[in-house]
């Protein structure tokens, strides 16, 4: 059994974590504050979107190296459900992810804005996403995963600061013996 994950997921777990972080914080704190008559507001979603799908090749290329790759033994915390709890927020963060660009892609077609953002003329948003339902699946999903995330983040916490079995380095590069 090895002691680390492999490199690649490693590599892909850091970037995807800065990625998705930034783009929950562009979503709410820059993308919604904008109107959709605010010519601003096109360059706005043009980053978003790829962004996004790029969140979304990743995740695959993740998913294929988390399935491809020898992972190490599940984390003990000497508390079972808790080490339960653990492993459910992982499977949980790999949907959450996926359902979010997938909304947003639901999102895109409902609204022709492929077309719009990255067609050869350029056309109008529409006036507003927010009466879309894959706008409020889409933004409810942002709520889920950040609250997911900050449970992930706990635990990561609890495992270094408590325990102190320095957990990360888990989920860095080194030997894998
Ligand atoms: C500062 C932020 C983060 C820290 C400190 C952190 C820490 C860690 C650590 C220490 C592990 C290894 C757990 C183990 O060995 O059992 C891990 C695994 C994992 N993390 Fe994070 N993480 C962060 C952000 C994220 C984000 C934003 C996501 C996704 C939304 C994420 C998803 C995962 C998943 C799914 C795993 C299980 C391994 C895998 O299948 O890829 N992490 N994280
Ligand atoms: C992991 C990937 C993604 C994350 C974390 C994310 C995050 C967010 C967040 C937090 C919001 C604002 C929600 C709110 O204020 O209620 C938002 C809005 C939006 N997202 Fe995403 N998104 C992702 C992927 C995508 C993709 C792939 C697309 C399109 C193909 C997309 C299109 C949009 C659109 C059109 C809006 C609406 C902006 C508005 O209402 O003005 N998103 N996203």
């Amino acid at each position: 059994m090895v002691s680390r994950y492999h490199p690649l997921l490693v590599t892909l777990h850091w970037l995807l974590a800065l990625l998705i972080l930034g783009m929950l914080i562009d979503g709410w704190q820059v993308l919604s504050l904008f109107r959709n008559t605010n010519p601003a507001k096109v360059l706005q979603l043009q980053l978003h979107v790829v962004a996004g799908l790029t969140v979304g090749v990743l995740m695959l290329a993740r998913l294929g190296t988390r399935w491809g790759t020898d992972k190490p033994a599940h984390a003990q915390t000497g508390n079972a459900l808790m080490d339960m709890v653990a492993q459910i927020v992982h499977v949980i963060l790999y949907v959450l992810v996926f359902a979010m660009v997938i909304s947003g892609i639901a999102l895109a077609f409902n609204t022709d804005l492929f077309n719009i953002l990255f067609g050869p003329n350029p056309l109008p948003l529409p006036k507003t996403f927010r009466h879309l339902l894959p706008r409020s699946i889409h933004g409810t999903l942002a709520n889920i995963l950040m609250f997911t995330f900050l449970a992930h983040f706990a635990g990561a916490l609890f495992h270094q600061k408590i325990l102190k079995d320095n957990l990360i380095a888990r989920m860095w590069y080194g030997n894998r013996k």
